[in-house]
């Protein structure tokens, strides 16, 4: 998942299964965006983490994973027939996929390409190592989990503000459609330069994720002392950080409740810490008196 991974390997697999979903969208009369997104965006994920071909098995993980999601945020009532219970069944039955694949895996020999699988597993057998089954199946878990349903609600939430948003849409359709002309082959796969040269559609995501507020909350401890503008933060205090209070700050987004993509044209170019962008670090650059605060999402 690091940049060179994403020029190299990346671009290509999304587009091709990015191809290949809006192609299979054609045979239904409606479809609903968020599932067909997520499903979308899984099997990406799931390839790439454990070479999971959701084509061949039905989406039968990430069904799974929809019903762990669908309860998160339920009333914590264990009983059938509940949101929780179907949450917590959603849960489990991932894990014992993810158990069944691991024993599959250790029993291999020889492996052409590695994937994450296969990293847990050569840690397992280092002397010293903290690594065992049980955080081997929850690492698992955690980078399906944040993988897929990050990117699947930004980009949902992407669609529908561009939907309600005719002047954004048709900016971004002449920018690809630039794109296509300058082509010897209009239907070419895109390329790395193509993929950087798209600065309206990076104003579209910027502003898609900062209204959206997909992650509401980050959590920190302060391992020691920290001073910040005039305040202390004790060592021990546990800081619960919520980027929406910048993103949606009037003092800081003109008009924030707006979905303005052109605002980001005045924004000085920083390092990124996430590949699907060309140049800004605006993953939720966060709170605390305008503090920033380094995050450790991996993407
Ligand atoms: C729109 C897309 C995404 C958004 C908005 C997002 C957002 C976040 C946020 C806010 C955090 C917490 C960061 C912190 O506490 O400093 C996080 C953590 C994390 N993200 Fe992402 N993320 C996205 C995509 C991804 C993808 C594609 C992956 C992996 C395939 C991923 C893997 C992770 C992991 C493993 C963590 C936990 C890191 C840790 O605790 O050390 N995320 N993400």
């Amino acid at each position: 998942f690091g940049p060179e991974n994403l020029r190299l390997v990346l671009l290509h697999e999304v587009q091709q299964t990015a191809q290949a979903s809006l192609l299979s969208w054609l045979d239904h009369p409606s479809i609903e965006v968020k599932e067909a997104i997520s499903s979308m965006i899984f099997s990406i994920t799931a390839r790439r983490l454990i070479s999971y071909d959701s084509s061949r098995s039905d989406g039968k993980l990430w069904k799974q994973f929809d019903a762990f999601l669908q309860g998160l945020l339920a009333f914590p009532l264990y009983v059938p027939g509940t949101a929780f219970y179907k949450c917590m069944q959603g849960r489990k039955n991932v894990m014992k996929i993810l158990q069944e694949m691991l024993n599959e895996r250790k029993k291999e020999t020889h492996r052409e390409s590695v994937d994450f699988i296969d990293l847990l597993i050569n840690d397992m057998k280092e002397k010293n190592t903290i690594m065992n089954e049980k955080i081997a199946l929850d690492l698992l878990f955690l980078l399906l989990f944040a993988g897929f349903e990050t990117t699947s609600s930004g980009i949902t939430a992407a669609l529908k503000f561009l939907a309600d948003d005719p002047k954004a849409l048709q900016e971004l359709i002449e920018e690809h459609n630039n794109i296509r002309k300058r082509r010897i082959d209009p239907d070419s796969e895109i390329t790395w330069e193509e993929y950087k040269s798209m600065k309206f559609t990076s104003h579209v995501i910027h502003e898609a994720l900062r209204l959206a507020n997909i992650a509401p909350l980050m959590f920190r401890k302060a391992i020691e002392e920290v001073h910040i503008k005039g305040y202390t933060l004790p060592k021990g205090s546990k800081i619960m950080v919520n980027p929406s209070s910048i993103h949606l700050d009037p003092t800081v987004y003109k008009d924030p409740t707006v979905f303005n993509p052109w605002r980001w044209k005045l924004v000085a170019p920083q390092r990124s810490s996430w590949p699907l962008e060309a140049g800004y670090d605006y993953v939720l650059v966060p709170t605390l008196l305008s503090y920033k605060w380094p995050s450790s999402c991996i993407a």
